[in-house]
């Protein structure tokens, strides 16, 4: 897919001025409570939907009940009285706010400042973004707007923290992932193809001092020229257009389908992702019982499929006809949208719903059976639950000679609940419900027979000395091999119901 770059308009908020200027208001901003809680906080209470998302609740403070200055002029996007900041902060810091253009004096009321961009502090960074509300009187929207990071915090708690040597940040907006990678590989490179956003990315690197990391603006993976990477992230536009409607947002349409832009950036991975290397993105794709959608990404991968493990892990099931909604409610041109034909013509393709999730994709190091795993992210989902879905689902090719000296331990978040039928008038516990929220969202219904492996895993047993014993007692149902049991608990381990990292 071919864009057509974006030229720099003339009129665009934030100057990237001298080190000295960043380097003082990243120190008193950090200094005067602008804080990540209080900031969440002021959000919330603005009406700001931290999206439904499992993963997207960022900690909150019971205790601010009063926001300062900073909040007012930076997130609430309020005039604050000039007497009031040059109050609250010191006269070269006000200099500075005003020489990198994150504070204006109005011009409608020179008593007041207003800052023609929305700032906040997100994973340790703080990041300038355009307005997160709609638009306001005289403060219009562009359509080459920059995409507030603070729908990003999926995504950023689930990047694996390991170092490495270079990563990439694909449609990268603020820039928040690639500066948020800065802390763990050597070199990065962040892109997107606005102007404006890469402009902003420039800006937002100077203002948190990363000066590992490149900001250029390009189509996808343009500006990656022969380069390849061992950690690429993405969170490129998805929402359908579904017909051809013009101009719309470059942050928010995708296209007809939707999935044009993550398709073309699942496709070139054999291209620039380095073997050993991981790719994590959040988007939404079509998909029915035939086509989910991680079998739909790994046929996306070009060439080399079978180098690549891959693991869906979704957030939100839509049907047709919400998406199809929220298209009309939101797209600049929605009146010639017929719901019943669109439907039908996504049915007609073989698709039954949408979903929307994180994808994880590690090229092999060694030459290994590739697998595919669906998962469901829950609000435990960090930055070590990919990498255990990776490490373990890999393990699973090991001989059973290997696994069965594994000694698994209870997972200290498992929650098992058993439940009882009525028996000639007693109750006889019939089912047990295994729940584990790390690594993703496992729950399974199963025999109570269960029950007697789990209670044998303290971690001082191995997987083929508790077989033994529990064949030894008639315990395991008739028939049950070692190789089956191995298999039943690498199971356990992979949903997080069972422990091995103190095994040996
Ligand atoms: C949903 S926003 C995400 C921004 C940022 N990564 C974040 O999560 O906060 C999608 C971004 O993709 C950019 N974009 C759209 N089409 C692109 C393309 N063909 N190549 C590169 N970037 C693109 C948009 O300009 C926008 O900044």
């Amino acid at each position: 897919m071919t864009h057509v770059a974006t030229p720099l308009p003339a009129e665009m908020p934030l100057r990237i001025g001298d080190p000295e200027d960043f380097a003082r208001v990243r120190t008193a901003l950090r200094q005067s409570g602008f804080e990540e809680s209080a900031v969440y906080q002021a959000l919330s209470k603005a009406g700001f939907c931290f999206e439904d998302d499992p993963l997207a609740s960022p900690t909150r403070s019971a205790g601010v009940t009063e926001f300062g200055p900073l909040i007012e002029l930076f997130v609430e996007q309020k005039d604050v009285p000039r007497k009031q900041l040059d109050h609250f902060l010191a006269a070269d810091t006000i200099t500075s706010l005003l020489n990198l253009d994150l504070v204006r004096i109005s011009e409608s009321d020179p008593s007041k400042y207003y800052s023609p961009v929305v700032l906040y502090p997100i994973n340790g960074l703080l990041i300038a973004s355009d307005y997160y509300k709609p638009p306001q009187e005289g403060r219009p929207q562009p359509v080459d707007s920059v995409y507030p990071a603070l729908h990003s915090f999926g995504l950023l708690r689930v990047i694996s923290r390991t170092r490495v040597s270079s990563a990439l940040d694909l449609c990268s907006g603020t820039a928040v992932f690639g500066l948020a990678m800065s802390k763990d590989a050597e070199q990065v490179l962040a892109s997107d193809i606005t102007a404006r956003s890469t402009h902003f990315g420039l800006f937002n690197r100077c203002l948190n001092g990363c000066t590992n990391v490149r900001i250029v603006q390009g189509d996808l993976y343009e500006a990656a020229g022969g380069e390849s990477f061992d950690r690429i992230v993405a969170h490129p536009p998805y929402m359908p257009t579904f017909v051809n409607a013009g101009v719309g947002q470059t942050w928010r349409d995708a296209g007809p389908s939707g999935e044009e832009l993550v398709e073309a950036i699942i496709r070139s991975l054999p291209k620039y992702l380095r073997s050993g290397g991981e790719f994590f993105a959040t988007f939404m794709a079509r998909e029915s019982d035939q086509a989910p959608v991680e079998q739909r990404a790994r046929a996306w991968l070009d060439g080399s499929p079978d180098e690549f493990d891959v693991i869906f892990a979704s957030k939100k099931q839509l049907s047709i006809r919400q998406v199809i909604s929220v298209v009309q409610e939101k797209s600049h041109s929605p009146t010639d949208i017929d719901p019943a034909k669109l439907e039908a013509s996504v049915r007609a393709l073989g698709f039954s719903h949408y979903v929307s999730g994180i994808v994880g994709i590690r090229r092999h190091n060694a030459a290994g059976k590739p697998w595919t795993f669906r998962t469901e992210l829950s609000r435990l989902t960090d930055e070590c639950s990919f990498r255990h879905a990776f490490d373990w689902n890999g393990r699973r090719a090991d001989p059973v000679s290997n696994a069965r000296r594994l000694r698994p331990a209870l997972a200290p978040g498992l929650s098992v609940t058993e439940t009882c039928i009525v028996d000639h008038g007693k109750l006889k516990p019939e089912k047990l419900i295994l729940e584990a929220d790390w690594p993703f969202h496992h729950t399974v219904k199963t025999d109570m027979w269960i029950r007697a492996i789990l209670e044998h895993f303290s971690g001082r047993s191995t997987v083929g000395e508790v077989y033994a014993k529990l064949t030894s007692t008639h315990t395991l149902p008739s028939g049950l091999s070692l190789a089956h049991f191995v298999d039943l608990v690498s199971t356990f381990v992979g949903r997080g119901y069972l422990d091995v990292t103190t095994s040996s």
